[in-house]
């Protein structure tokens, strides 16, 4: 069970390699483009096996020329989503929806730390260009694996000067968030946006600041976890179900294809709608989310369907409690 979402249809203009596995894509929607606010994205259709499923993407620009701009990294593991939209070719059809906005941009604090890691540079890339139009003061660090997979680099670089500083994994280099944090003014605001891995670190050395966690504004993108994605089985016994999971899908899409209903809303691990108590796992639960502590994590008592994956086996749940 989803919010409902306005679906229009739209054209796929064009398109761009703008870095390692990174391509952007221009969309004419059939109604105007309305400029959308920073951190705002739009839902796309996608045809994965055979079956219509949506994916989330941020925002690039303001959409000044009538065309909505994303940007989707080609992902190895990929559930299907993002192997599809780089099948297509311009003029492709598709289904789109309006800009929304789940990562909304607070203007006129004192003072802004923006974190990108990867892909998670595309709503963040908004908020920079946005806040330095506007004279705010700025730091952002971004990181990625290889200086090849540095999209919006040096466009970034080029408003923001040394505001901005890059981190390459594989040469090394790190953030240090501890002083990254540090160095932000008292009423200053985190916005973060990247693999889970960083998120977390983020928001715990966060919270470890005894900064007001409602300062830290967070989207995260559901795809990296501790495994590599593979297929396994949910069993429900009140429902008497047992249930595969293929590698390319959700836990929570494979649940709802086979009739079992879930509330969901994210569906990218942050809202924690989708959780579902766990009675009994075999092999490892590879929790994906950025909704659950680390010690909540730890326990094991539930995870989000939407984002959290099994390795090694399966999994057997109950769908009932709803808290
Ligand atoms: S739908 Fe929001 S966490 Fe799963």
């Amino acid at each position: 069970m989803r919010f409902a979402i306005d679906w229009q249809d739209a054209r796929l203009r064009a398109t761009r390699d703008l870095a390692a596995d990174i391509r952007l894509f221009e969309i004419e929607p059939a109604n105007p483009a309305k400029p959308p606010a920073p951190g705002s994205h739009i839902s796309v259709t996608v045809t994965i096996d055979g079956q219509t499923d949506a994916r989330c993407y941020s925002l690039i620009g303001v959409a000044e020329d009538g065309a909505y701009r994303i940007a989707v990294k080609r992902l190895k593991e990929s559930r299907g989503g993002s192997a599809y939209m780089w099948s297509l070719a311009p003029g492709a059809r598709l289904r789109i929806s309006e800009p929304q906005n789940l990562f909304e941009l607070t203007l006129g604090r004192p003072d802004y730390l923006l974190i990108a890691g990867g892909i998670g540079v595309t709503p963040i890339h908004g908020m920079a260009m946005t806040l330095a139009a506007r004279g705010a003061k700025l730091r952002m660090l971004y990181a990625c694996r290889q200086r090849a997979e540095l999209a919006f680099a040096d466009e970034l670089r080029e408003r923001l000067g040394d505001r901005l500083e890059t981190y390459v994994d594989e040469e090394g280099q790190r953030m240090d968030l501890a002083a990254a944090i540090d160095g932000l003014d008292p009423d200053g605001e985190l916005y973060l946006c990247g693999p889970i891995g960083l998120m977390e670190a983020a928001r715990r050395q966060w919270r470890q600041s005894g900064r007001p966690m409602e300062r830290l504004r967070f989207e995260s993108f559901g795809n990296s976890g501790r495994f590599a994605p593979e297929a396994f089985t949910v069993r429900i016994p009140r429902l008497g179900k047992t249930i595969t999971v293929p590698d390319n899908r959700s836990m929570l899409d494979a649940l709802e294809a086979a009739g079992v209903e879930l509330l969901s809303d994210c569906r990218r691990g942050e809202c924690g709608l989708c959780a579902v108590d766990i009675l009994a796992v075999e092999g490892e639960v590879d929790h994906r989310d950025v909704f659950f502590s680390d010690g909540q994590k730890a326990e094991n008592h539930r995870l989000c369907a939407c984002v959290s994956r099994v390795a090694g086996g399966g999994v057997t749940i109950d769908t009932a409690r709803r808290d």
